[in-house]
């Protein structure tokens, strides 16, 4: 099921994790991205091997088909919002107006869901950010697909685009948090972890040339949240590799999904410099959770 954006009921306007700044030039051309292509396994959907994580460069229905059920632990996604439009503008730079017109982003996806879930292990989180008004459609196709939805969690940004207005200016993304039924498998927050994240929208060397990308920082803090030590993270819309490149960071493998040949060559440039972004990322982060917060996180859920 795809609903396209005319006949959602509501138009929300630019999404708002678009920058206000042009896009800076990609510091990640010279490396090396030190992909190499798999033979044999997945050849249908051109799997590449980037360090211990899997790039699928195709159609994430069809990558993730070829995917054991159960074989991931989670599945953290920043799928498109289905907010494009011909008549849509967005602001970059100063006061340069641009269409916002992307091919990808003119319908909700919702078929993915489903295929996600079968991947999923039993006790397995789905965070999948979406568009405030295309929530309930999101929460309702996780629940027909067999997880439980429970919670709403936002990412609120400093620095909104600048788009003046005689209305609320939107300063904050939603996502929809669910479960696969199961004994919970990973809850790296303790017991009273805010559904909260607040970052800058992304700009200066982090930003590549993909027009919604999120910031790394708040990826690490979902699939920290929500992943086992050393697992496996599913993202079906991988756009520019930030996903990816959380669970780089973050010590997780990535089994990665972008569709459009132009994003996977961003996402091979990003993961070659990789290095720039963990030096950059290196400070104390500040949620991560303590010691004492994971102890009490065992003892909640009956864990030794
Ligand atoms: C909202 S963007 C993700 C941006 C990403 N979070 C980042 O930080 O760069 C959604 C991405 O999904 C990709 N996409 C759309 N439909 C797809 C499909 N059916 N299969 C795989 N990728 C798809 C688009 O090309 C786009 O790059």
């Amino acid at each position: 099921m795809t609903i396209p954006a005319s006949r959602r009921p509501c138009d929300p306007g630019v999404p708002p994790d678009l920058s206000s700044q042009s896009p800076a030039a990609d510091p990640h051309e010279s490396h090396d991205a030190s992909a190499r292509r798999v033979g044999g396994r997945g050849a249908a959907s051109g799997v590449e091997r980037l360090g211990r994580h899997d790039l699928h460069v195709a159609d994430c229905i069809e990558a993730m088909r070829t995917l054991p059920d159960a074989s991931v632990d989670a599945v953290v996604t920043d799928p498109p919002y289905g907010t494009a439009s011909a008549s849509k503008v967005q602001k970059r730079g100063s006061n340069e107006l641009v269409a916002f017109n992307i091919s990808w982003d003119h319908d909700l996806p919702l078929e993915w869901i489903s295929e996600a879930v079968r991947v999923l292990r039993p006790g397995g989180a789905l965070c999948a950010f979406t568009d405030a008004m295309a929530a309930r459609e999101v929460w309702d196709a996780t629940e027909h697909s067999g997880a439980r939805p429970l919670r709403h969690f936002y990412w609120t940004k400093d620095n909104p685009p600048h788009n003046p207005r005689k209305n609320f200016q939107s300063a904050c993304e939603v996502g929809v948090f669910a479960r696969k039924p199961g004994k919970v498998l990973a809850w790296n927050g303790g017991g009273c972890t805010p559904n909260v994240y607040n970052a800058p929208i992304v700009a200066g060397v982090e930003r590549s040339e993909h027009p919604t990308q999120k910031p790394v920082s708040l990826m690490r803090w979902l699939v920290r949240l929500v992943t086992p030590p050393g697992g496996t993270v599913l993202e079906p819309f991988a756009g520019s590799g930030t996903t990816l490149l959380a669970c780089e960071l973050e010590g997780f493998r990535c089994i990665a999904i972008e569709r459009e040949p132009e994003y996977a060559e961003i996402i091979r440039a990003r993961y070659g410099a990789r290095e720039v972004l963990r030096a950059m990322q290196s400070g104390p982060t500040p949620d991560a959770p303590t010691r004492e917060a994971i102890l009490r996180q065992r003892s909640l859920f009956g864990d030794s």
